[in-house]
């Protein structure tokens, strides 16, 4: 059921690959909600041709953009604004991707050109995102600017490799950046720490299918799938959220406040009953 919580309200949504993207459910969800906006990604990300479909159904426009390049950020703000008819309301970044991750490099042989590629597309990107949205006066007042991240950035888990310090300035960025924006537009920005969620970059992580069990057993809510993060992201950009700013807000079905549950005790005990009557 729509609210039209989004009526009138204008933006760019960054990182839609496929139907399973957060960004591709969350383009749905603001387009039911009654929200116009851009779709962007990377061109290299285009060729999948996907992204024609879900334009299609939102009645959107597409524009390539590099998230690295500055002017691939600036020409998407312009022909934005020329589309959306003013400035924007909300952006959305969802962006992640680590050379590092997707070739198998321990984090014991790191190659260090791809970390710098990591934390260039998975995190700076974010900065840049805003220092031009900033320089170019793009955001309306009371404006709302999302990042997702990863628990990650607090714990370790040891195959999100270099992703972990990329989501740890990613993290910072939005408080540093949400501090500038509110001052200079009142716009707010936060990142929203997702549960491990079964996307092209999320199963990228070696055994993904494990922490995600894991996760799902450690939260009392099991895991927050893409849709509900998709409508979190929703309210997120209403009026209804304007005073929440600078956070990492956790969305993850009480993952992160959990010590044990008995989900894992009754796996654990499982186990060793298990290896007990191996004995
Ligand atoms: N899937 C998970 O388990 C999970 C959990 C927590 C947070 N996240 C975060 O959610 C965000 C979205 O990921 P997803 O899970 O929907 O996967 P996804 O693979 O569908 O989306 C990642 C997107 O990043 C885009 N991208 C990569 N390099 C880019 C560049 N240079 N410029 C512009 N775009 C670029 C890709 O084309 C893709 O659309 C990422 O920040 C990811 O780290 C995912």
């Amino acid at each position: 059921m729509a609210y039209n919580l989004l009526k009138g309200k204008r933006g760019i949504i960054f990182g839609a690959l496929d139907e399973k993207s957060i960004a591709w459910l969350t383009a749905e969800k603001v387009h039911e909600e009654g929200g116009q906006f851009v779709l962007t990604n990377a061109p290299i990300a285009m060729r999948m041709g996907k992204i024609n479909e879900l334009a299609e159904k939102c009645g959107s426009k597409v524009i390539p953009a590099d998230a690295t390049s500055l002017e691939d950020i600036e020409n998407l703000y312009k022909e934005s604004m020329d589309v959306l008819g003013g400035k924007i309301d909300f952006i959305l970044h969802s962006i992640g991707m680590s050379p590092n991750v997707r070739k198998g490099r321990d984090y014991g042989d790191l190659n260090y050109e791809w970390f710098l590629k990591t934390l260039d597309v998975s995190a700076l990107s974010f900065h840049k995102v805003m220092q031009l949205a900033e320089k170019m006066d793009v955001m309306n007042e009371w404006g709302s600017i999302i990042a997702l991240s990863y628990i990650a950035a607090q714990r370790t888990f040891p195959d999100y490799s270099d992703m972990a310090q990329a989501k740890a300035v990613l993290e910072s960025i939005a408080r540093s950046y949400g501090y500038r924006m509110a001052r200079s537009k009142k716009v707010r920005v936060n990142t929203i720490s997702q549960s491990p969620t079964v996307t092209t970059a999320g199963t990228g992580v070696t055994g993904f299918n494990i922490f995600h069990d894991f996760a799902d057993k450690m939260s009392p809510l099991g895991n927050a799938d893409a849709v509900s993060c998709a409508e979190y992201i929703v309210s997120m950009f209403s009026d209804f959220t304007r005073m929440v700013t600078m956070q990492n807000l956790m969305h993850d079905g009480g993952f992160s406040n959990s010590g044990i549950t008995y989900e894992v005790i009754d796996y654990l005990k499982g186990a060793e009953n298990g290896s007990s009557k191996k004995k």
